[in-house]
């Protein structure tokens, strides 16, 4: 039986309203597919069925589909567990196994051979085995009457019962996610694989091209692509890493297609889409565009210029930095280009438009007329709060790496019997693998002095008595949290149940009380009305679609669950008299390449290739095709992503939005947005022609054939 197709009441809603007006807009749930959007996809050109992209009978699209890690997307390019995803998704991975004498970041890395393939600790793939709608089971016996908070404490102890009922007798996992502000909730049952190891990854100069000055833009000229493999036990079922595990045989991987792509091609993205905020208030997004956004913004850039000046005097902390910096400046900038989006989409003003529109429909309901003004007052109650965290969370926890392991272990010491020695252990080793001391102490001067600025209200004793420069002085001479030796001798006398010498410890002793300042008058007041925000935008959206269903479209934000994205291959014009075309060529590549420089250099031998334009059978009329911009809506966690063409074949790999399309998370507008995504023909070249590693595509299936 298939369970799946179970529809819920709001989908039923939008079910019956179905819009087949053709807009891209929307992350949508694979079982649902058939109901909802097939006939609107196979409008658009798809020449598949619901049923070949997700199906629990037969092997789908969706079982050549894996979380990466939990924080991007990849899918199976071979019968063999070959995985491909984004060079920035395995950016991790890369940065791992480099050193100063083996230098993957900067040269690449090729496993020649099965045994040269690197394991990967700590490194996952997870497939969705099925999906449920439990909204039922969940809210079964749960009351109205309850307050939030007992409420959701409630529904946690429902989702651990359904969810293990689920698995019972199986090595499966669940995943249970509320959809609408928690008017439904689906199941995932979900297969997690542990033995994933490093096959491959182009150069720096190809993976990362351009790097931070095209990071979220179009016209785009990166090779951002990485493999991997799955090994599994002789079984094909999940195993810890052992030399004795063989290669994964999937229930699906994607042939390769090698026919030209076009203009106005359906293109279909398939992924773990992470978080979305489609239907927030006019309050909220006032916060977020007027607040949020700046303060993460100002704490960003000084950190950024502080690691960046360092790493480009020394090439050990140009490697022990790389990861975080990339992390660190990609929503740095993203969260730039989203404030200009909410200006250019005029976003408050059709959230106020929406909002008041809401209210002449449901005037005269004493219940209903309530959300909104209920919504903004607990909005505003929160602004001040929800800043202060912001920014402990940026510049303290996060910014700041002596006191992010001072916290680690005010953490932990809190625990008490409960906390995992050996997990402090190694969060230590990776700590120090990738820290510098002098980079850090330059980020704690203007961050403590940004902190004391901006949560004044929320002062610890240090920063009211001392002189900054002293106290930074102090810290990074006297802590132990300098250097990994003191902190593992720290860790000894605190596991011999001698805690005297942390508690002298003037990092500890500021990280101590920065978190009570946190935990006692800063997060109560977010919580408590966060849990009041929960129920009114449960209730609000819920009349949204009741009251207003034709206003707009309707779908569950991302929360980090499979959906599905359609669209076209399209460009776009991003301002006025000026029109993007969707495709992208080595040509321009070369127009961008500057010999030597950070960004924009690349390896001789790419050079070379040009120069005899030795494109193999990768090449479409002569040109070998970078990437493409195609309209799906798509957010971070889609990074590595499939494209998949109408027939259910590769055509590439997702990998970015364009700098026009980065308010998309908020407020999507198809004439603009547009996901960037790598040719696979590219990938393939660079895989055959530049790396040599030819004998990876004989493993894949290419398609020549539309
Ligand atoms: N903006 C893309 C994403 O959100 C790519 C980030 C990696 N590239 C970079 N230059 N940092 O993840
Ligand atoms: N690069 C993003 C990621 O890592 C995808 C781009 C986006 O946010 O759309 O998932």
């Amino acid at each position: 039986m298939n369970h799946s197709g179970k529809i819920g009441f709001i989908f039923l809603v939008l079910f019956l309203h179905s819009f087949c007006v053709f807009s891209e807009e929307g992350m949508w749930l694979p079982h649902l597919l058939k109901q909802l959007n097939e006939a609107d996809m196979q409008a658009k050109g798809m020449k598949m069925t619901a049923e070949d992209i997700y199906s629990v009978n037969k092997g789908s699209l969706k079982d050549a589909v894996i979380s990466f890690g939990g924080f991007c997307t990849g899918e199976i390019i071979s019968n063999q567990g070959l995985i491909l995803t984004n060079h920035h998704c395995g950016f991790r991975q890369i940065q791992y196994h480099s050193s100063v004498e083996k230098d993957y970041i900067t040269h690449g890395f090729w496993a020649m051979t099965p045994n040269e393939e690197l394991p990967c600790p700590g490194l996952t793939a997870t497939f969705i085995v099925r999906i449920e709608n439990v909204t039922d089971k969940i809210l079964e016996g749960i009351l109205g009457t309850t307050s939030e908070e007992v409420r959701q404490a409630n529904i946690q102890k429902k989702i651990a019962e359904v969810g293990a009922e689920a698995i019972k007798n199986t090595h499966y996992d669940y995943v249970i996610r509320p959809f609408f502000y928690g008017n439904e909730y689906y199941m995932f049952i979900t297969e997690t694989f542990k033995d994933v190891r490093m096959v491959g990854a182009p150069p720096s100069s190809i993976g990362n091209f351009g790097k931070d000055s095209d990071n979220w833009m179009w016209p785009r000229h990166t090779g951002d692509f990485s493999l991997f493999r799955i090994y599994a036990n002789a079984e094909n079922k999940p195993a810890e890493y052992a030399t004795t595990n063989v290669p994964f045989t999937p229930r699906h991987f994607f042939p390769i297609n090698m026919e030209t792509l076009k203009e106005g091609d359906f293109t279909m993205v398939f992924g773990f889409p992470g978080r979305t905020q489609q239907y927030l208030t006019s309050y909220a997004v006032k916060q977020l565009k007027e607040n949020i956004n700046p303060t993460r913004i100002e704490i960003r850039k000084i950190i950024l210029d502080k690691w960046s000046e360092n790493m480009r005097l020394s090439d050990e902390v140009r490697i022990k930095y790389a990861a975080k910096y990339a992390g660190k400046s990609n929503y740095y900038k993203k969260w730039q280009g989203e404030n200009n989006g909410l200006v250019r989409l005029n976003t408050l003003v059709k959230k106020i438009e929406m909002e008041n529109a809401f209210a002449n429909k449901v005037a005269g309901n004493k219940e209903l007329e309530k959300l909104l003004p209920d919504l903004k007052e607990h909005y505003l109650a929160i602004e001040k709060h929800t800043l202060a965290r912001e920014v402990y969370s940026e510049a303290i926890l996060s910014g700041i790496e002596l006191l992010t392991l001072s916290n680690v272990f005010v953490q932990y010491l809190q625990l008490g019997p409960k906390a995992d020695i050996q997990k402090l252990k190694s969060y230590i080793e990776k700590h120090f693998k990738d820290f510098d001391l002098k980079t850090d102490k330059k980020v704690a001067l203007p961050l403590l002095n940004l902190y004391s600025k901006w949560n004044k209200d929320f002062l610890p004793t240090a920063l009211k008595q001392k002189k900054i420069e002293l106290l930074v002085n102090e810290l990074y001479t006297q802590s132990a949290f300098t250097s990994k030796e003191k902190t593992l001798k720290l860790l000894s006398h605190i596991e011999k149940g001698n805690t005297s010498k942390i508690k002298k410890d003037p990092a500890y002793i500021l990280a101590f009380e920065m978190a009570n300042i946190y935990q006692n008058n800063i997060q109560p007041v977010c919580n408590q009305n966060e849990y009041k925000i929960e129920l009114l935008s449960r209730k609000y959206i819920k009349a949204l679609i009741e009251n207003l269903p034709d206003y707009r479209k309707y779908y569950p934000d991302a929360n980090g669950t499979l959906r599905v994205s359609y669209g076209i291959i399209d460009g776009y014009e991003p301002r006025d008299a000026v029109q993007y075309l969707p495709f992208t060529t080595f040509d321009g590549m070369m127009e961008k390449y500057i010999p030597n420089n950070e960004e924009f250099d690349l390896p001789p031998k790419m050079l070379e290739l040009y120069q005899h334009k030795d494109y193999g059978p990768y090449a479409d009329n002569g040109q070998l095709i970078i990437c493409f911009a195609a309209s799906n809506h798509t957010t971070g966690g889609n990074s590595g992503s499939p494209i998949i063409n109408a027939k259910g074949h590769l055509i590439g790999l997702n990998f970015d939005r364009s700098w026009e399309s980065t308010m998309s998370d908020i407020a999507y507008d198809a004439t603009i947005c547009r996901n960037i995504g790598v040719n696979i023909k590219y990938v393939l070249f660079v895989i055959d022609k530049f790396a040599g590693a030819g004998y990876l595509i004989n493993e894949m299936k290419l398609v020549k054939e539309n």
